[in-house]
């Protein structure tokens, strides 16, 4: 037995989500402040019910849903995301709420819905719908790749509220609601790094949903993850055009493994080449930064530069993983370069280059290939060429 309540958001719509407050990992994505799953019910005619939550929280959601209204007197679920963090206790709150219509986008949700759920009462809408609930309106406008090709955002003009699911969210577990209840520089920092991790590969996508919802009246965001922005709506709506437009700073990011310190002190000395460049630069080795804290670094940073020493005629298998991520978040805009030192055959620094290439990095050094441990002459060899990009 809980006692989990609703928690008031304006007049009769209520947060009735859940807190993650354990979650370390959302699908390797490492999470270190936790989460939430936020769903919201509106009480009018209709009483409807913005998202669910995971599967294993179901309890919760129906527990704070209880204490302002029974979960069978809900008839309307709108479903703005398939993936399971929103739409997982779906078929739980249906099985209670018997005649409530689940409204998903056509044809995406209803495919991804029926896929998991089975056949459930969907009502498919698409842009441009809306449905009237009473007093209030609910207007459709579906958001492909932000995150899914389902998802999609739902704004009521009465109340110029933003229900907007993944978008302007952040893993971030916290006991108040509201962004002006919240430390902002720890709230926004979450925010880009869940747009970082979560978001990068469709900047174009997210420039056409900022395009779709440019003439809405928004006086509150309420998100699917993290913090409901009530204060600080321009603010997070001005990260998202920085965002999603592949603006980039003089920043540099080295990024390596080592196994004998040799491939360490050419990042160190590439650091230090950057800083007396006068443009900042943030060295992470592999073995202690998670990568999800790593690429929120670089994909607002105009130089990736990537080492490994060769191991068994290959890289370093932390910086094959790092590479690989980087890849498929495809970043915009960023130059670099490979380096690394090896013992005999060092193809790791070639394989590296190629990775950098395949990620879309514009190469604008020749690599670094150092034998065993790099001379005084070599490493000042290194910061002469920085010096000169
Ligand atoms: Fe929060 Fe793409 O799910």
């Amino acid at each position: 037995m809980n006692n989990f309540k609703a928690v008031k958001i304006a007049e009769n719509i209520y947060w009735v989500g859940v807190i993650d407050w354990s979650l370390r990992n959302f699908h390797g994505y490492e999470t270190s402040r936790g989460s939430s799953y936020n769903a919201y019910l509106i009480l009018d005619d209709k009483v409807t019910l913005i998202d669910t939550a995971k599967v294993d929280f179901a309890d919760e959601l129906l527990a704070r849903i209880s204490s302002v209204i029974e979960p069978e007197k809900i008839d309307l679920i709108i479903s703005s995301h398939v993936e399971p963090d929103h739409s997982g206790a779906l078929k739980k709150v249906a099985a209670l709420a018997k005649n409530a219509e689940i409204i998903t986008t056509n044809p995406n949700g209803l495919k991804g819905l029926t896929a998991r759920y089975g056949d459930l009462k969907y009502k498919p809408v698409k842009a441009g719908d809306s449905i009237s609930i009473g007093k209030r309106t609910l207007q459709f406008v579906p958001t492909p790749m932000l995150h899914w090709p389902d998802s999609m955002v739902t704004y009521c003009p009465e109340e110029k509220i933003l229900f907007s699911n993944d978008a302007f969210g952040e893993h971030f577990a916290t006991s108040m609601r509201f962004d002006d209840q919240n430390d902002l520089n720890i709230v926004l920092a979450e925010a880009k790094k869940y747009y970082a991790n979560i978001l990068m590969p469709f900047g174009k996508q997210a420039q056409t949903a900022l395009s779709a919802l440019g003439n809405l009246e928004i006086k509150m965001i309420a998100t699917g993850h993290g913090v409901i922005w009530r204060k600080n709506i321009s603010t997070i709506i001005d990260c998202y055009k920085k965002w999603s437009s592949g603006e980039v700073e003089d920043r540099a990011v080295i990024v390596f493994d080592s196994m004998w310190h040799s491939t360490e002190i050419i990042a160190k000395t590439i650091t230090e080449a950057f800083a007396a460049k006068n443009i900042p630069a943030a060295y992470y080795d592999l073995k202690f930064t998670p990568l999800s804290d790593i690429v929120t670094d670089i994909f607002t940073s105009k130089y990736l530069i990537v080492g490994s020493p060769t191991i068994n005629n290959q890289m370093m298998p932390t910086v094959a993983q790092f590479l690989n991520y980087i890849k498929g978040l495809r970043p915009v805009n960023h130059k670099g370069f490979a380096f690394g030192s090896y013992g005999w055959g060092g193809q790791s620094i070639a394989l590296v280059e190629d990775e950098l290439k395949a990620a879309g990095i514009e190469i604008i050094l020749e690599k670094i290939r150092i034998a065993n441990v790099p001379t005084f002459e070599q490493l000042e060899e290194i910061t002469k060429n920085i010096l000169e990009i």
